[in-house]
């Protein structure tokens, strides 16, 4: 298995513009302090390789103009948006996974008080309602899949049953905050170790702790909302989400955008690295999302690339990405910046060093490479050691702009 990265600190390596590099190397400078990482709405909800919330704001700080709009075209749980509104710009993201552009939505969408009372109210009456029906001994509201058999316990799978039904008939918006709250515990609940991993271990869950899990997580994002408020400027900027692939960007629109991007700041898919619709399959299938578009244009995913070889898993790599760069192209102001965080991969023996193959790839695609910044990761991969033999591996910060 595969590992995210792990920030370790170290010194950076910095290329091109002097100033430029001191910034993005100061991004990537992060530690590994877990309640920087895990402040108000960003802890909520775990998602593979998440941004680091100190790096989201130091490149949004460091290269998004005051008033300008910030663009996240793989805004995954929507950490960049969050930030780009805490200091005071207003963000448009987009994703291809259906629970990434959920639960971007949630956190940037700005509640009142009022909003936030009856979401506790209505959390309380689904825990009523699947409390009277475990009660009742009641049985399960549908035929589950062998999957979801395998992955509960038969009570705690009852329960979930009882709350999902429950967040069904819950009202908007309250309903779309406790899709989401199930969708946080659901993993919990399971057998499996983690959303990355296939494995699975037995765990003692009582009768009832679901119920009381689901209200608790519940309070604590009501919380994590109000926090988030705080640190938000008055009016608070806007965010939009919507669903989109980033080799297409359908929907960055001058009609669904009257003002156009000029920063993006992303991290795009880990090549080889990740398999996110197999990593969120539970989620996904207990929210009722539909995944197959997801499924068809999903970047970088490790699913495709098992089978390559090297060369023509760097073939392919650079194919996903300038689609990406024509895409960006097309939606983005002339004068636009982007900065990606991006980290080198392996397939077989072979490294695909992230700085060169996008230097390239965006030289032909419309982007000039103006600095960088790179730091020296741990690589847990064993059976791709060797790709990182002459030089470790790095993740990287690109800084590149239009024309
Ligand atoms: C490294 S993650 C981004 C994480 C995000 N920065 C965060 O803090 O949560 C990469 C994201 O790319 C998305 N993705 C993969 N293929 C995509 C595609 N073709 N179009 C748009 N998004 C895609 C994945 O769903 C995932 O959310």
């Amino acid at each position: 298995m595969k590992r995210s990265l792990t920030n370790i600190g170290g010194r950076a390596q910095t290329g091109g513009d002097a100033k430029a590099a001191a910034v993005l190397a100061h991004a990537l400078d992060v530690g590994p302090d877990e309640d920087e990482h895990r402040a108000h709405v960003h802890g909520f909800h775990t998602y593979a390789a998440r941004m680091h919330p100190l790096t989201a704001a130091r490149l949004v700080s460091g290269f998004a103009e005051p008033d300008g709009v910030v663009f996240d075209p793989f805004c995954g749980s929507g950490t960049v948006l969050v930030e780009a509104m805490i200091a005071g710009r207003s963000a448009i993201g987009t994703d291809l996974n259906p629970l990434a552009v959920r639960l971007a939505r949630a956190k940037t969408r700005p509640r009142d008080d009022a909003e936030l009372a009856a979401l506790l109210l209505a959390a309380g009456e689904v825990a009523a309602h699947a409390n009277a029906r475990r009660k009742a001994r009641a049985g399960a509201s549908r035929r589950y899949s062998p999957e979801d058999v395998h992955l509960f316990e038969p009570h705690v799978l009852l329960e979930l049953d009882s709350l999902r039904v429950g967040v069904r008939d819950a009202k908007e918006p309250a309903r779309a905050d406790l899709e989401l709250v199930l969708s946080a515990i659901l993993v919990k609940l399971s057998k499996k170790q983690g959303d990355t991993s296939e494995k699975t271990e037995g765990r003692r869950i009582g009768a009832g702790y679901p119920t009381k899990l689901f209200v608790r997580k519940t309070e604590e994002w009501t919380r994590r909302l109000v926090d988030l408020g705080r640190l938000l400027p008055t009016p608070a900027p806007t965010a939009k989400v919507d669903v989109d692939d980033a080799t297409i960007l359908a929907t960055v629109t001058k009609a669904n955008h009257p003002r156009r991007p000029t920063c993006l700041v992303t991290s795009p898919p880990y090549v080889a690295t990740y398999d996110y619709v197999a990593h969120h399959a539970l989620r996904l299938r207990w929210l009722g999302l539909d995944a197959q578009d997801f499924e068809r244009g999903e970047m970088g995913a490790r699913r495709r690339y098992t089978e390559l070889s090297g060369p023509r898993a760097q073939g392919f790599w650079e194919d996903e990405l300038a689609g990406f760069f024509d895409a960006a192209a097309r939606v983005l102001r002339d004068d636009a910046t982007m900065v990606l965080l991006m980290a080198d991969s392996a397939v077989d023996r072979h490294a695909l060093r992230a700085d060169d193959i996008v230097a390239a790839v965006a030289r032909a695609h419309g982007f000039r490479p103006i600095a960088r910044a790179s730091q020296a990761r741990p690589h847990f991969h064993a059976a791709t050691t060797a790709a990182f033999h002459d030089a470790p591996r790095r993740e990287h910060a690109l800084l590149l702009r239009r024309g």
